[in-house]
């Protein structure tokens, strides 16, 4: 589907929607099945295995760099400690923001509805993800890495006047690429079983997310009027520069000795790395061209967040 032009564009493209009550009532049935309370589902008291990783090797910033070489196991291995920390943290960020996105979404909308039911269904599996990737943070014996006060304070504008497609755009930069990353850590014998555990339980209730975020989106580009969704365009392509920057935060570095600027230099020069980010985000902004975000000023600002190739 592209930009709607015309109403035969505007039929063709309502012909893909789905109906949003059949969507929520089915999401509403697989949150009874599968929804977990990590609390009693992990074993949080076991000690860190000490030979196993807290990320994946591949997914460290730094991997395959040549700074990455130097290094002794030991040292990339508190690195991988540290960025899942920072990762985590950088979760519980997003999922307090889309929070106060989905009840912005409902709060017109009829409250009975399977729609809204779900929306509230989400913020409670939010809370809970929030919850137990802070205990995480507490467990692994490492900061918590926040963003930095500029980013802080450009999310509190955009989570309080953002519009609704806005919305949803930036809710699925949240979770999708780091969806992606968590799709290949929790089958990762090398992970501690600590991190596989929270991975597994955040994918599993991460897909009906996404597809609440997309069936949401889709339906909300057909409909909206032409300026909003240019703006659309340029608002997640702003996100994605914000959110490119702050994926992983350049204390870590510091935090298991190495020399900041140097590093994040080698990342920002790493084939390996931007093959990892766009690989990550392809699933997303295949579908984000195919709903019609990716154009124009938006589809530039994409390509120079790193995410787009
Ligand atoms: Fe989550
Ligand atoms: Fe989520």
């Amino acid at each position: 589907m592209t930009v709607v032009t015309d109403g035969a564009v505007l039929r063709d493209a309502l012909g893909l929607l789905k109906d949003r009550e059949e969507v929520a009532e089915r999401l509403l049935e697989a949150s009874v099945k599968h929804s977990f309370d990590p609390d009693t589902e992990l074993d949080w008291d076991a000690p860190p295995a000490p030979d196993k990783w807290f990320w994946p090797p591949e997914l460290v910033s730094l991997y395959d760099t040549p700074l990455w070489r130097r290094m002794p196991e030991e040292q990339r291995m508190d690195l991988a400690r540290h960025e899942a920390a920072s990762l985590a943290s950088l979760g519980i960020w997003f999922e307090i923001i889309l929070m106060q996105l989905l009840v912005r979404h409902i709060y017109d909308m009829p409250v009975t509805s399977a729609h809204v039911q779900y929306a509230l269904t989400e913020i409670g599996d939010e809370t809970r993800h929030s919850k137990m990737f802070a205990r995480l943070i507490r467990t692994s014996g490492t900061p918590t890495y926040a963003v930095t006060r500029l980013h802080h304070n450009m999310a509190r504008v955009m989570k309080t006047i953002s519009t609704t497609p806005g919305s949803f755009a930036s809710t699925l930069l949240g979770e999708e690429i780091l969806d992606w990353m968590q799709r290949l850590t929790f089958p990762d014998e090398r992970v501690q079983p600590l991190v596989r555990g929270v991975t597994r339980i955040h994918v599993v209730e991460e897909a009906r997310h996404v597809r609440y975020a997309r069936e949401e989106l889709r339906r909300q580009m057909v409909t909206a009027p032409a300026w909003q969704r240019r703006l659309v365009g340029v608002t997640s392509g702003q996100s994605a520069q914000v959110f490119a920057l702050s994926f992983v935060n350049p204390k870590v570095y510091t935090d298991v000795g190495l020399d900041r600027a140097e590093a994040v230099a080698q990342v920002r020069a790493s084939g390996h790395r931007r093959e990892v980010m766009q690989t990550g985000a392809k699933r997303l902004t295949d579908f984000l061209d195919d709903v019609g975000v990716l154009r124009g000023a938006g589809r530039r600002m994409w390509r120079s967040s790193g995410l787009l190739a």
